[in-house]
Parts: C-alpha cells; structure tokens; sequence
C-alpha cells in the first residue's frame, strides 16, 4: 500500500518511523512538512528524509510543497498530520477534498476539518468511493472511535465523562505531585511533544472541547460545533487550589462531559476524589461511556506523544489495506 503523509513533525516523524522499522508493507511516495516536501513514486528513502529533518528543519526540497505532493504523487491513502487550526480546518481540508476527489482514501489526526466538516467531508469521501478515517483525532493511542462505533454498535449511549487533553494532564499531574510551576510544567509537555503547536489549545480547554465535538458528531449522531461547548481551561488554575483539593484527599482533573439526551458539552476542571476511576496520570487519558446494554465501560490509555498518536494511525491504515486496497 503507497501512502503520502502530510505533516512531519512530531507525530509524522512517529508514523515515518514506525514504517521504517516495523514490516507493515507500506511505502511512502511522497511526504511535506510545511517549507517542503519530497516525491518518489517508487518509494521515498524514509530514513533519509528523516535525517534531513532533524539536521534541517525540512525533510524535503523547498520548491515542492503539500499541496504539490497530495496533488501530483501516486498513492492510495493519504496521511494527513499536519497541524490542527480549528479556525478554518486550513490548510488540511483542503489536502483531504483534493485527495478525496481524486480516489485516494483518507486517515487524519487532524481535529479541524473533522471538527468543522465531519458531513460534508464524509459525504464527498462515499461519492468518491474511498474511505475517511481519523481514530488518531481523539484520545491518541485508545481505540476508542472504534470501540464505540464498532464494539459498541446498538447501544445506547446516555453518558461520556473523560479526560481527553494529554497535555493538561500532565501539567496537573506534574504540579500537584512534583510541585512544578504551571510554566514549567507546560514547557516540559511542549519539549516531549505532547502539546499542540499552539499550545493555547490545549490550556484553555479548546483540544479537549474539540475531541467532544468529534465524538458528538461522528460517534454519537448528534449535531455540535465548538460554540456549543462550554469551555473553561486550566491556564487559571493556581497551585492553591491544587493544594486545597490535596488536603481532601481529591484532586483537580480537567473533565469533559457529554450527556447527549440533553444535548450537554462541556469542559471544565472539577474536583474528583484521587481514587476516581479518571484521576489518571500524566499524559494518560482516560474516558468513562455510560450505555444502556453494555452498562459502564472506562478505557484508559496514552493521550498524546508521537508514537502512540502513530499506532491510531497506522491502525486506520491497516483497517484500509485489509478492507479497500488490493494487492498489498
Ligand atoms: N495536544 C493533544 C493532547 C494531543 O495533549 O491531548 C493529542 O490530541
């Protein structure tokens, strides 16, 4: 199976290298960070490109860019990672309708066009024929579109109640256990990856609201944009009121909520008690979906970082192979 991805930071460089060194029979004909990209229809030198990267900030040549790449280069999926703008959903919704339109199945990470166009990108993904999967949107490593898509088929559900933001859990994890500023502790999540890059995303509460919209829409049937969020982020927070939850015995987890009988979102940071099923540490994300017939089911797993946001990936990639691409 040929693939091209788009975005080469940190979880690009995760799903290059997993390709690289994994047997997964995937070749890469064509790759773009933002100031450059590369094409080879016979199949990109991954571990070059690689190098290059680290050595020069592009993994390609200057002349060629995303849009050059996803428009010219022989493929069958499209691997769209570059960075979320959840303004537009630019410049990766425009990368997926060209791929869509010209046949090519789509796997994304990106929340923005998932967020802003889930209906319209999945109608045009069935007039084309092709496949439009995006697991590694919400919750990084948990498979938890699939589980609630697939494992979960004919419930229904009457509650979700997760931890969704990688990055504010490891802020609050590392403040209220190792007595970390605020500052120093989101400079540690955006070194090791985790961190969106506009990191405000993920402070304010927006990343997590963004994933419950994604769940809304795709998962749950229902109809939600941002603005039906009701937002508030952990960038207020101060260490004394950390330190008062501690001295309860509880601490302070950045919550969203969905109760789609009321047609409820929102996130917020609550006061849990530290034996809580979501009081998960670091960049864990963990989520509680309440359903008629399956009853209470929580997943807990890695939110964010380069590889595990990778396995999501590549899982899609493999459900593609298995199901749509022949002869590979
Ligand atoms: N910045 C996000 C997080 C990455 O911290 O959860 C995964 O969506």
């Amino acid at each position: 199976m040929r693939i091209v991805l788009l975005g080469f930071g940190s979880v690009g460089q995760g799903i290059a290298r997993a390709i690289h060194t994994k047997d997964l029979g995937i070749t890469i004909t064509g790759c773009a960070d933002s100031r450059s990209g590369v094409v080879d229809d016979a199949g990109i030198d991954i571990g070059a490109a690689l190098e290059r990267k680290q050595k020069t900030g592009y993994c390609g040549d200057t002349r060629i860019t995303p849009m050059d790449v996803v428009a010219t280069a022989e493929y069958d999926v499209l691997v769209e990672v570059t960075p979320t703008n959840v303004t537009t959903g630019e410049p990766a919704s425009s990368h997926i309708r060209t791929a869509i339109e010209r046949g090519k199945h789509v796997v994304t990470s990106n929340k923005g066009p998932i967020a802003l166009a889930y209906r319209d990108l999945q109608a045009a993904a069935r007039r084309n024929g092709v496949c439009l999967k995006y697991e590694a949107t919400v919750c990084g490593a948990i498979p938890l579109i699939n589980a609630m898509q697939e494992g979960l088929a004919g419930n229904t559900v009457t509650r979700l109640l997760g931890v969704l933001n990688g990055t504010c859990n490891y802020i609050l994890t590392r403040m209220s256990e190792e007595g970390l500023t605020y500052e120093q502790a989101l400079m540690e999540a955006r070194e090791l990856g985790y961190a969106e890059a506009d990191p405000t995303y993920d402070v304010k509460g927006i990343d997590a609201a963004i994933k419950l919209v994604i769940l809304a829409n795709t998962v749950l049937h229902l109809d939600k944009t941002l603005d039906d969020v009701e937002t508030t982020g952990i960038d207020l927070l101060t260490p004394d009121a950390l330190r008062l939850a501690d001295e309860q015995d509880c601490t302070i987890r950045l919550i969203g909520e969905i109760v789609p009988g009321d047609g409820v979102l929102r996130v917020s940071p609550r006061i849990i008690p530290k034996t809580h099923p979501l009081v998960v540490e670091g960049t864990l994300n963990a989520v509680t979906v309440e359903t008629d017939m399956a009853g209470e089911i929580t997943f807990i797993g890695r939110g964010a970082g380069s590889t595990e946001t990778a396995s999501a990936v590549i899982s899609d990639l493999l459900s593609i192979r298995d199901r749509y691409v022949q002869g590979s």
